[in-house]
This record gives structure tokens, C-alpha cells and sequence, in this order.
């Protein structure tokens, strides 16, 4: 199985260590790429609207973005990390996360998203845990992925790892290697089951692609949809 990681923040933190136990029980068992924001999508989306325009290749950015792109289409199991900052996902990861807003199924949504599983793993001080994983949530819901376990913690105690009580660590380390045990017992040979919520949403972007197409037929998201036969009655799950 293949997995790709995207993490929120380069720091070797607590953030790390969480993901590190998460991957501990896949490390023998499939293969993992990872990528570290900023490092690996340095530079923000300036708005140029070229993706949504003229294509994805017409980025500036491309060459970072087309990357992940690869791993995360080519991958059986994603996994997000990002501390809270804010209330919210670290600024390295909602810049990375924009530069995918062309496949946002109001646009262009990759199909293999539909039978996509992830896991978001967020931790916090005291507060922001929650709203950290919807803005990643947010994002993979609307790529087209159903299933999706989120793993959020609050520290209430220390910032550091090496000085978290035993008691957190373990608490935490709980829920991680239950989540993965989930996703190690996953028979990936079937794509995960597209939700109604999800099937909707596509619904409503198809009939907005029908009139978009009916008013110019060469708009670059209405001919995509077309070529994938999503007008008429294909349907990007099984
Ligand atoms: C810029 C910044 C903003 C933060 N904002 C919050 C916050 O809104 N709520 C919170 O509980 N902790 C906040 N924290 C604390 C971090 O979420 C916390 O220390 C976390 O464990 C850091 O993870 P790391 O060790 O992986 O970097 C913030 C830290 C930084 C650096």
C-alpha cells in the first residue's frame, strides 16, 4: 500500500512525534512519501486564477504542486498534520492547501478522490484542535474524499514532547494506534464508500458545469467535466 503524508510544519515537535507513532505500525507494510510545508509548496497562491482559467500547468508553482499532486493521486491512504496556530492550520499548510483549489469539485475534482481514505492528525495547547482539522477537512471533503478519521488532541500541560506526562503521551498513543489499526485492516483493493453528502455536492457541481457549459462550452472546468462523461450519467464512484 502506498501512503502520502503532508505535514503542516518542519519542526521535529510534538506534531512530528504524533505522526511518527501514527506511521510506526505502516512502516514495514507500505510505502511512505512524505512532504514537509513550507519546504516542499514554499511559495503562496497569488491569485493569478490561471489553474481554474488555462489549467493547473499554467501555475506558477506548478512544479511544487504538480509533485504532490502525483504522490497524493497515487497514493491508497493520505495523512495531514498541522499544529494549531491560531485557531487554525498552520499558514504553510492552508498555502498549500490553496493551491489545490482548482480541484474543489466546483472545478475540476480528481476522480480517484472519490474512493480515497485520510486521516488529519491536529494537537493544540489548549484550544483550536478542532477548527485545525475542519480547515484541513474542509479541503479533502471537497476534493471528493468520503472517508476521512480525524485524530485531534489538546495538551492542557507542557508544549514539549520529552516533557508531556506519561499519562498524555499514552492517552494520545491510544487513539493513534487505534486509528492506524483501522486503516492497517483496510482492504484497499476497494475504494471507499462515496457518502450521500458527498454524492450531493457533486450533483449540485454538475448541474452549475451544465449551465456554465451552456453558456460557453469551451470554459476549461465545463469541458473537463464533460470529457469525464460527468454531465452525462458517469459517476466518479462505484
Ligand atoms: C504561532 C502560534 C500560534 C498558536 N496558536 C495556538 C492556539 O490558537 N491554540 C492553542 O491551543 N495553541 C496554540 N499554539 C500552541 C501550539 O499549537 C502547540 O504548542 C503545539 O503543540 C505546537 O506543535 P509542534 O510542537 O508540532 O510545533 C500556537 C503556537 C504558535 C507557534
Amino acid at each position: 500500500m502506498k501512503i502520502t503524508v503532508i505535514n503542516g510544519t518542519e519542526k521535529h515537535g510534538v506534531t512530528y512525534h504524533l505522526k511518527e507513532i501514527f506511521l510506526e505500525k505502516f512502516r514495514d507494510k507500505a510505502e511512505i512519501t512524505e512532504f514537509c510545508l513550507p519546504k516542499d509548496c514554499p511559495s503562496f497562491c497569488c491569485g493569478c486564477t490561471m489553474c481554474f482559467l488555462e489549467g493547473e500547468k499554467k501555475c506558477k508553482d506548478a512544479e511544487y504542486v504538480q509533485k504532490l499532486e502525483k504522490a497524493i493521486l497515487a497514493a491508497d491512504l493520505l495523512v495531514f498534520t498541522s499544529p494549531a496556530y491560531v485557531f487554525h492550520a498552520t499558514g504553510a499548510m492552508k498555502a498549500m492547501l490553496d493551491h489545490f483549489g482548482y480541484r474543489w469539485m466546483p472545478h475540476r475534482p480528481a476522480g480517484e478522490m472519490f474512493g480515497k481514505r485520510a486521516v488529519i492528525i491536529t494537537q493544540c495547547l489548549g484550544a483550536g484542535d478542532s477548527s485545525t482539522a475542519k480547515d484541513i477537512k474542509d479541503s479533502l471533503s471537497w476534493w471528493g474524499i468520503s472517508c476521512i478519521s480525524v485524530c485531534r488532541f489538546k495538551l492542557m500541560g507542557d508544549i514539549s514532547w520529552e516533557k508531556l506526562s506519561e499519562k498524555k503521551r499514552w492517552s494520545m498513543e491510544e487513539k493513534l494506534k487505534k486509528t492506524a489499526v483501522k486503516y492497517l485492516e483496510t482492504d484497499y483493493t476497494k475504494p471507499a464508500r462515496t457518502k450521500f453528502t458527498t454524492k450531493c455536492k457533486f450533483r449540485a457541481c454538475r448541474l452549475l458545469q451544465k449551465n456554465l457549459g451552456k453558456a460557453d462550452p469551451k470554459y476549461t472546468d465545463y469541458k473537463y467535466w464533460n470529457e469525464k462523461g460527468w454531465t452525462g450519467r458517469v459517476r466518479p464512484w462505484k
